[in-house]
């Protein structure tokens, strides 16, 4: 089973062993960083494994290679030295692992190491990109039979983690640690066991507030309490979302919950991917068994699909991926999960006899746009962009137009509910304040249902201005969850366990 390696990158031992002490439960073994120490802590490094009462990597990694060390290599391999002299029969009080770099030789030093049970991880380390030939890097670095070869390169694209995903199923005779250092090689540290890798390493963010160790490295406790990551094996089902940035995604906290209550061998992990074409071949590489897919993949990821439900048909878009005998099917909850929310907000069976305004024509408006038709709605689309609103109204026979004052007469017979869709108006959308509402021309009547679909922040520029007028609003969070729960049932073919919703919405889980 892969094995937690906390960092630790503290100036001083003692603020180390504090560090260790508060997250030692998280981690099975752990690095003592000496090139982070300052220099006098650097000579005092030999006690630390009996102090630290783990098994602990001794590195002293090179400013080259990503580290703090500036001195000469002689210095280095005196400190080395320094950290495996006087060797005790009792081996845990030995450095457990000593980190040799690929172009270090040092016989004499690997010698002393050996005599002592301490093992040797003989490191590479590529901080700007991917090596073109891994499996041949990884089959050449070895020095002798009992290393163990760590290879950390930088994943600076979807199909750089792909190549060491291959070379890691290529190698699966050796004992070897495989990193994809960045945002797009996240998963790696997380799927090592998928990866073929022994260790995953990771720092106490919330102790040091110092950056990563290493570019894309997690958090211990992220790493061990919400992807469990001790419990990840061969047979663990593997789920995730794709996208792209996917920077700040609430879905993996969402499924890594509920799979931990329900006792479900399973994972969910973000895939961040700067192409949808390698995206799937990792999807197949790893076997994953359904994936959550968001912007800007939801239209893109459709010719890979080998089936699909009426909604995808229909709508164009796909946001759920499930695996199935016969390949991929492609499902959308957006739609389901909109309705649903939208319908228990106004206490409705339907959308019969309701006028609606709809703001936006993207992928999300479609999903919008497909129910309100299925629920019986008379709908008026609104878009920056007059055309593509046109478009989206022509096969339901819908109403359009651009998105001005102009068309004011328009709502003003459509305005039983108002629907936002664009990310106009979220969190970190880069809008200026005054330009954050989009139907900033328009004056509330205070008798519209308001609802938008960003939801953060809470509360829109436009939900606060139809709040003040009168208007009940609603925001896009309980459309989230709903149609995660959807989601939840496509991956797992159960229902969604009801006791805990509660739960969710009020942000206890
Ligand atoms: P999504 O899948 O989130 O709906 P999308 O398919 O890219 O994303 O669609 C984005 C929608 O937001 C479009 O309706 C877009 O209007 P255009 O078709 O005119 O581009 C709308 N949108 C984005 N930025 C906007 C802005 N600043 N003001 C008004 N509408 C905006």
């Amino acid at each position: 089973m892969a094995k937690i390696c906390l960092c630790l990158t503290a100036k001083t031992l003692k603020r180390n062993l504090e560090i260790l002490d508060k997250y030692r439960k998280y981690a099975d073994v752990t690095e003592l960083r000496v090139d982070c120490l300052e220099p006098d802590e650097r000579l005092l490094i030999r006690r630390f494994p009996e102090q630290a009462g783990m098994p602990v990597i001794l590195t002293i990694r090179r400013d080259i290679d990503g580290g703090q060390f500036i001195g000469g290599e002689g210095v280095r391999i005196n400190l080395m030295a320094r950290g495996l002299a006087f060797a005790e029969t009792d081996r845990r009080r030995n450095f457990a692992y000593l980190d040799i770099e690929d172009d270090l030789d040092v016989p004499s030093l690997e010698e002393a190491a050996r005599t002592f049970g301490t093992r040797i991880i003989r490191s590479y380390h590529n901080a700007r990109g991917t090596d073109a030939n891994l499996t041949a890097k990884i089959r050449s670095m070895r020095h002798s039979g009992d290393e163990i070869v760590k290879v950390s390169v930088r994943a600076n694209t979807t199909r750089d983690v792909l190549h060491l995903l291959k070379a890691g199923k290529e190698c699966t005779d050796q004992e070897k640690i495989l990193i994809g250092m960045g945002h797009y090689g996240t998963y790696s540290r997380i799927l090592a066991e998928q990866f073929g890798s022994m260790m995953s390493y990771t720092s106490a963010f919330a102790e040091t507030d110092a950056p990563p160790a290493a570019p894309g490295q997690l958090d211990v406790q992220e790493l061990s309490k919400q992807y469990r990551f001790r419990t990840i094996t061969k047979n663990t089902k593997v789920y995730g979302i794709t996208g792209n940035p996917l920077k700040a995604t609430s879905s993996p906290r969402f499924f890594n919950t509920i799979f931990e209550l329900e006792g479900t061998d399973a994972v969910y992990v973000p895939f961040p991917a700067d192409s949808i074409v390698d995206f799937m071949e990792v999807a197949n590489h790893l076997s994953l068994e359904g994936v959550s897919v968001t912007i800007p993949y939801k239209e893109s990821v459709i010719p890979f699909l080998n089936s699909m439900t009426d909604e995808v048909q229909s709508i164009g878009a796909c946001n759920t991926l499930i695996l199935t005998p016969q390949g991929w099917k492609g499902a959308n909850t957006d739609a389901q999960g909109f309705s649903g929310s939208l319908l228990a907000f106004l206490d409705r069976e339907n959308f019969k006899r309701q006028r609606v305004t709809v703001i936006g024509a993207g992928g999300a408006a479609r999903a919008v746009v497909f129910e309100l038709h299925r629920l019986g709605a008379k709908v008026l689309i609104l878009n920056r962009t007059a055309a593509k609103a046109g478009q989206l109204a022509a096969p339901y026979k819908f109403a359009s137009g651009g998105l001005d004052e102009r068309e004011t007469s328009k709502i003003e017979k459509y305005r039983d509910i108002i629907i936002q869709t664009t990310s106009v108006g979220m969190e970190g959308s880069g809008d200026s304040p005054g330009s954050a509402d989009p139907l900033a021309f328009y004056n509330f009547s205070g008798r519209e249902e308001v609802m938008d679909l960003v939801y953060t922040p809470k509360m829109t520029p436009l939900l606060k201005r139809a709040s003040s007028a009168g208007c009940n609003v609603l925001n896009g969070y309980d459309m989230l969850i709903r149609q995660a729960q959807h989601q939840y049932t496509c991956f797992t073919g159960k229902e969604f366990p009801g006791h805990l919703l509660t739960r969710i919405q009020y942000g206890e889980i």
